[in-house]
């Protein structure tokens, strides 16, 4: 019966060695198999007496039982081994900072695009968008600025090459177009704001070619500049984090509008910097006023059942004014230290619920 013990130990040695699934099944197959050396051993059984066969038949089954014992635990480690080795090798440190990480940082216009468009989404208005490519039509007659109209020459407007048409695509050069598409598309009660990018033939320390621009726009047939004044208000509460703000309209002209105006906010400019809500200054915020009739119309919205007001602001003014950015022109230089002064966490999200800006 020594081969009974030989076979355990070398057996037992052979799956202790296994080092992985496959070396083990081989060691399997080998022992347990149809033509394995303990199968082998239990066929043995048959020719045996019944006296050897009592004496060898336990030991036997035994043999086999605790093989398959070892097999099985063997098993059960290797696969344990396999899921640590894993483990270990997909690692995250969740107590790493972060904020460290991300090397790029979220530009201010893009940062002050998305605390508008959470002040606004507040006040319920959805966001509209149009392409940079505009039609003449869209940027400007359907404005009610017709062609000739003196209100073009103050756009300086980048123009394309003309269509086999005739017509000439054009950059847009303000976010009014939206306004066009917008009514065009929907019927009132409409209320929206388009935030995006405009151009003009323009570059100084305060211009640049490409700048950016949110428009608001409500049609219902109750509207009237009450209505735009406590918008802005709010928007302006919210977006300097001020408790109140005075806020003056000034009459005004654009062709869109009538009548039109011009917003100002009060400012402090004392001690070298500028607060708002408070103060004897007056900053220009705002282009605005209640939509010309004649827009409704061309825009197939029935002057006699609706009126609407618009807005327009500038975005990379308001950005420079939050953020105290004294000039306009690194804004478009990609320049990775203004950026990296300048610029915000991917991760700080503006949302109104404990402060624009955290
Ligand atoms: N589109 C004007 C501009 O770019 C700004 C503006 C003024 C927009 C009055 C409006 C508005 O919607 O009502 O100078």
């Amino acid at each position: 019966m020594t081969d009974v013990v030989q076979l355990e130990a070398e057996l037992t040695a052979a799956i202790a060695a296994a080092a992985n699934e496959r070396a083990l099944e081989d060691v399997r197959v080998a022992a347990l198999g149809k033509k394995g050396s303990i199968a082998e051993l239990l066929k043995t059984l048959g020719s045996m007496t019944p006296d050897e066969r009592k004496a060898n038949g336990p030991k036997f089954n035994g043999l086999r039982d605790r093989i398959q014992d070892a097999i099985a635990a063997r098993k059960k480690a290797l696969e344990d081994l396999v899921l640590d080795a894993r483990l270990q090798s997909e690692r995250v440190d969740v107590t790493l900072p972060a904020q460290d990480a991300p090397r790029g940082t979220v530009h201010p216009v893009s940062q002050v695009k998305d605390e508008l468009i959470a002040i606004f989404a507040d006040l319920d208005f959805k966001v509209a968008e149009g392409p940079d490519v505009e039609t003449d039509d869209y940027n400007f007659t359907k404005l009610n600025i017709p062609p000739e109209h003196p209100a073009r020459q103050m756009h300086d407007t980048f123009y394309l090459k003309p269509q086999a048409d005739g017509s000439v695509p054009l950059l847009r050069t303000h976010t009014s177009p939206v306004q066009v598409r917008t009514m065009l598309a929907q019927k009132p009660p409409i209320r929206i704001i388009a935030p995006g990018r405009t151009y003009r033939r323009d570059s100084d320390a305060t211009h640049s070619p490409m700048f950016h621009q949110v428009e608001g726009l409500v049609i219902d047939d109750e509207t009237h500049l009450g209505h735009l004044k406590w918008v802005l208000e709010e928007f302006l509460k919210a977006f300097f984090e001020v408790p109140k703000v005075g806020m003056r309209l000034r009459p005004s002209y654009f062709p869109f509008t009538e009548p039109s105006v011009e917003v100002d906010v009060q400012c402090d400019r004392s001690g070298g910097q500028i607060k708002f809500g408070e103060g004897t200054d007056w900053l220009e915020i705002a282009g605005a006023g209640m939509v010309h009739p004649r827009v409704l119309e061309m825009c197939g919205i029935d002057p006699n059942a609706y009126q609407g007001y618009a807005f327009g602001l500038g975005i990379d003014r308001l950005a420079m004014l939050k953020y105290g950015i004294p000039d306009l022109r690194p804004f478009f230089d990609s320049d990775i230290r203004w950026l990296k002064h300048f610029g915000f966490s991917a991760l700080d999200i503006p949302a109104l619920d404990g402060g624009l800006s955290r």
